[in-house]
């Protein structure tokens, strides 16, 4: 679960107990701070660089275990090559890299002097740096019944608090109330990514949505009487071989009220399990199917985000909620079904279930709530990672400014993206002998006729966007800020366009 470690500011100063962090530039630089204490300390530090041979390059660092003479069970000299040319990404992963040197284990208080040699950081630095160290730190270990903390050796001691100490410890607090709310938000996020699917099936999904209530956000669970009602038969369809019966979640924070317009709309996939059902998948790697509501899990994740930070924004989160089994109720490959919209789909292949979920929630989100951006989050094509790997998201747009936005905000919180192409002779793929269109567009750029697939449930006017989070939500590579298997990538996307382009000043 969440990392339970505090993170707090106070001022500048070195103070002679716990794990403490100073800082060094290339060079090396010493910080202030870091000046102080060798003299205090009559040379420790200079000494240490000396037979390290410490340049204090990004990365690099002097380690010294209960130094003589002084009150700290551990002193990191942390190097940080140059600051001078650091993106916000590059404070967030700093942050993370000093995190993943703490394990507790020498004390459960650590303190972190944020200070170079070239001055003091600024607040958004300072809470970018924070926002690194809880993402490192967060671990899902609640079905682990010994070494809660196994990341520590088995000492059983874990970090309690991290004092982050800098020129202006309220500014650095304020400037952090952002990313306090964004920390909880891919923490949410994760955790419901992590959950194996015997715990979290489509009925639990949507109590955990419930939770929301309690920040202020409006939650309906549509149940299956309710989506027969609405017509949602694309949906119900692929959810028709499950025990676990369907259902919907819709998620409304009115942030900004009733002047602040039609909302932005984000819709989830959240197939709480995909077998393929029918069209079953080999059983190697099955288990990551877990994740396959991943979308659902980072738009729930997004809409606690907006409202933990009262962002001045209405947004509302749909999320489609099913599990993909094969059974003697499952639904065959080579039936036809009429979607929410009345276009009919012949279904090949009942592992293509993804955007059949999809095809119903768009449809209902634009009646329901005319918005002026519909966003869409699904692990939808393995086609996807196959193009991008695990580095970026796949982007399909009508809109080139809502792509335009979305390009950029992936880059300033490095969780990217890269558009790919839509086109009517890709639609072409998707066309059927028997009904309006077939869920599958043969061998060659599945991401694509996917995306064509959905876009056949987008209105005229109305500026959407489709991320293929197959290859970055779940089964993530580590990273300096990541060493959780659900990722929870999409959040801090999506709080960043947001922030940028839907709040009301
Ligand atoms: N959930 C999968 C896609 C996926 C694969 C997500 C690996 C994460 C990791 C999706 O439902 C699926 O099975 N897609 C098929 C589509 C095909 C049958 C047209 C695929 O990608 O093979
Ligand atoms: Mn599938
Ligand atoms: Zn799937």
């Amino acid at each position: 679960m969440s990392d339970t470690t505090t993170i707090s500011f106070a001022n500048l100063k070195v103070p002679e107990e716990g794990v403490v962090t100073i800082l060094a530039e290339e060079g090396p630089k010493l910080s202030p701070a870091a000046k102080d204490l060798d003299k205090s300390s009559k040379g420790l530090l200079s000494r240490a660089i000396d037979i390290t041979n410490f340049k204090g390059k990004k990365e690099s660092a002097v380690d010294l275990l209960a130094p003589a003479g002084l009150g700290f069970a551990r002193l990191i000299l942390a190097g940080v090559g140059k600051t001078s040319n650091y993106s916000r990404e590059d404070w967030v992963n700093l942050g993370g890299l000093a995190r993943g040197r703490l394990t507790g284990k020498e004390s459960p208080v650590a303190h972190i002097v944020l200070q170079t040699a070239s001055g003091d950081l600024s607040p958004i630095d300072i809470a970018d740096f924070a926002l690194g160290l809880g993402l490192r730190g967060y671990k899902f270990e609640k079905y682990k019944t010994k070494k809660k903390n196994s990341g520590s050796g088995d000492s059983g001691r874990t970090l309690k608090k991290i004092v982050i100490h800098c020129a202006d410890p309220r500014a650095a607090t304020k400037a952090f109330s952002r990313g306090r709310a964004v920390l909880e938000g891919v923490t949410l996020a994760r955790d419901l990514v992590n959950e194996p699917a015997n715990i979290l099936g489509p009925v639990e999904f949507a109590a955990r949505t419930k939770d929301l209530t309690k920040d202020g956000v409006q939650v309906e669970v549509l149940t299956p009487k309710a989506l027969e009602r609405l017509g949602m038969n694309a949906l119900l369809a692929v959810g028709q071989g499950s025990s676990r019966p369907s259902h919907v979640a819709v998620m409304q924070w009115r942030g900004a009220g009733p002047k602040g317009g039609d909302p932005i709309v984000f819709v989830g996939k959240g197939v709480t399990f995909d077998t393929g059902g029918i069209s079953l998948k080999p059983a190697a790697g099955m288990e990551d199917m877990k994740g396959d509501m991943a979308g659902a899990a980072c738009v729930v994740g997004l809409m606690h985000e907006l409202a933990a930070r009262k962002a001045k924004v209405n947004a509302i989160g749909i999320i489609g909620l099913v599990e993909n089994m094969p059974s003697g109720a499952a639904q065959r490959p080579g039936d036809v079904v009429a979607s929410m919209s009345g276009q009919t789909i012949e279904v090949l292949n009942t592992d293509a279930e993804g955007r059949m979920v999809l095809a119903d929630c768009l449809w209902y989100a634009q009646n329901r709530f005319k918005p002026k951006a519909l966003i869409n989050l699904a692990t939808l094509t393995g086609a996807v990672m196959v193009a991008l790997g695990k580095e970026h998201a796949g982007l399909f747009s009508n809109n080139e400014e809502l792509s335009n936005w979305l390009v950029a905000a992936g880059n300033e919180t490095g969780e990217r993206l890269w558009r790919l192409p839509l086109g009517a002779k890709y639609d072409k793929m998707i066309d059927s002998k028997v009904a309006d269109m077939k869920n599958t567009g043969g061998k060659w750029g599945g991401s694509i006729s996917a995306a064509q697939f959905l876009q056949r449930f987008i209105k005229d006017g109305t500026a959407w966007a489709h991320l293929d989070i197959a290859g970055t939500g779940l089964a993530s590579p580590e990273s300096e800020i990541n060493r959780s298997w659900g990722s929870g990538f999409g959040v801090r996307l999506l709080d960043q366009l947001v922030h940028d382009h839907y709040e009301r000043a």
